[in-house]
């Protein structure tokens, strides 16, 4: 559980959201989401469950782990901004932050439903806590872990 009142501004990533007794099967990477906070500009200055996204951290390309990468003003032209999105270190694919859909790399290339990264749902209650909502872990619903799932349209 965490709050979203302590997480104002804050990017986190890295969220293993399903922690054993057994510290091996809890560094397996297929169990690693990342929670992202959107930039402002995609809702993310809310203080409230959508401005927050809840991810599987594994890349579905070749299962890498991507990370999220914030948004910023590109230091050679500091009129542009730059990433705010999810981006895979072994071969480039890149997703986007509002629905993880792969925009680049290698991972867009792929057929449906292996371009849409699974995604955990979340709630908050009246203290601002966010809680995940139970998945069903089905393509045509939260995904597969390393699969992919299908954007509902
Ligand atoms: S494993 Fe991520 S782009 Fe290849």
């Amino acid at each position: 559980m965490l709050n979203i009142l302590n997480l104002e501004g804050k990017v986190v990533v890295g969220y293993n959201v399903a922690k054993t007794d057994d510290l091996l099967l809890n560094k397996d990477a297929f169990r690693t989401w990342q929670l992202i906070r959107l930039p402002a500009e995609l809702g993310g200055d809310k203080n409230d469950v959508s401005a927050f996204r809840l991810y599987n951290a594994v890349c579905l390309h070749l299962w890498c782990l991507w990370r999220y990468v914030a948004l910023e003003r590109d230091s050679n032209d500091p009129s542009r901004i730059i990433n705010g999105s999810g981006q895979c270190p072994c071969h480039g694919s890149a997703y986007d932050p509002l629905n993880r859909k792969a925009f680049g790399g290698p991972a867009a290339d792929q057929s449906p439903p292996s371009n849409v990264l699974p995604i955990l749902y979340l709630e908050a209650d009246q203290q601002k806590n966010l809680w995940i909502l139970p998945p069903t872990l089905d393509v045509n619903a939260n995904g597969i872990v390393g699969y992919g799932r299908f954007l509902k349209t």
